[in-house]
């Protein structure tokens, strides 16, 4: 059996088994995170405990509904790996119209964006204290998604860790199968090689077409403001790199057109 899981009332992490193991998809294995032992401050300790309620999901057995969860129907934007949540907060609040499920595994992380959201008033915001690639595979529903951001992923730049790296093939696919058509995958790091190697595997993705002039790099859109990695990363000197793609509307490998039997007529003639 599989284990989701969640952060309870108490602000401790509990946790749901109901998904059978299959062991036929890849994307689960890859251990993009270490639990970092950081400490957890008295605030964001009470803020998991007051606040998961109201903001936070358990994903159990059932699958996400986005109507359920938000009280409405409106565009939806998935935040991988939000870490302490200043910049997903900061969104949320400046698009009062989009609603905003975010993923992460770090509690102190999670503890800081509730106290982020409590403060500023958020309605638009769900966040589930998770394995990114458990819940994508098992509790998201095809087509539901129109952005997905992954903003500074963990590098792993050791080549030997490059396995851990969360934007490979196998979870692209996952992903793109999440997004509407012309749904974007938006994803930020300030790693030059983890950089060139997402977007070799975007422009690997049939389904995905890049939305960068020349097909290269994109620039940072207006909507993303800067997040405390990058904040670091800036102070050393780090250069920045986003890519920025979206699902094609019908796919290049499949031609929906009716079978066209001219030729063959022409012949019988
Ligand atoms: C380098 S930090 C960047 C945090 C934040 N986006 C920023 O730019 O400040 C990467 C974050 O991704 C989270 N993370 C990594 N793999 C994850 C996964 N599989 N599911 C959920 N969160 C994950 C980590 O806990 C960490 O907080």
């Amino acid at each position: 059996m599989h284990s989701t899981d969640s952060v309870n009332d108490s602000g401790k992490i509990a946790f749901s088994s109901c998904h059978p193991d299959t062991g036929n998809d890849l994307p689960r294995r890859i251990k993009s995170y270490v639990r970092r032992q950081s400490r957890i401050t008295g605030a964001q300790q009470r803020a998991l405990a007051e606040s998961w309620g109201r903001f936070g999901l358990e994903t159990g057995c059932a699958t996400f509904d986005p109507k359920q969860a938000f009280g409405r129907s409106a565009p939806l934007v998935l935040e991988i790996g939000f870490g302490d949540g200043e910049s997903l907060a900061a969104m949320c609040a400046a698009n009062p119209g989009i609603d905003f499920l975010g993923i992460e595994v770090h509690r102190p992380g999670i503890g800081h964006l509730l106290l982020r959201a409590v403060a500023l008033g958020l309605t638009n915001l769900q966040v589930i204290c998770s394995d990114a690639v458990e819940v994508v595979e098992r509790y998201l529903p095809d087509g539901c998604l129109d952005r997905v951001q992954i903003f500074f992923p963990d590098p792993w730049p050791k080549m030997r860790h490059h396995k851990r790296r969360l934007i490979q093939p196998s979870f692209v696919a996952l992903l793109v199968q999440k997004l509407k058509p012309a749904g974007q995958l938006h994803i930020a790091t300030d790693c030059e090689s983890y950089a060139r190697s997402i977007l070799d595997t975007l422009l690997a993705a049939s389904e995905l077409e890049n939305t960068a002039a020349g097909n290269g790099f994109a620039q940072r859109p207006n909507y993303r403001p800067l997040t405390k990695f990058e904040r670091r990363g800036n102070n050393l000197g780090h250069n920045v790199w986003e890519v920025l793609f979206k699902k094609r509307t019908h796919c290049p490998m499949i031609d929906h057109s009716p079978p066209s039997y001219a030729g063959e007529i022409a012949i019988l003639l």
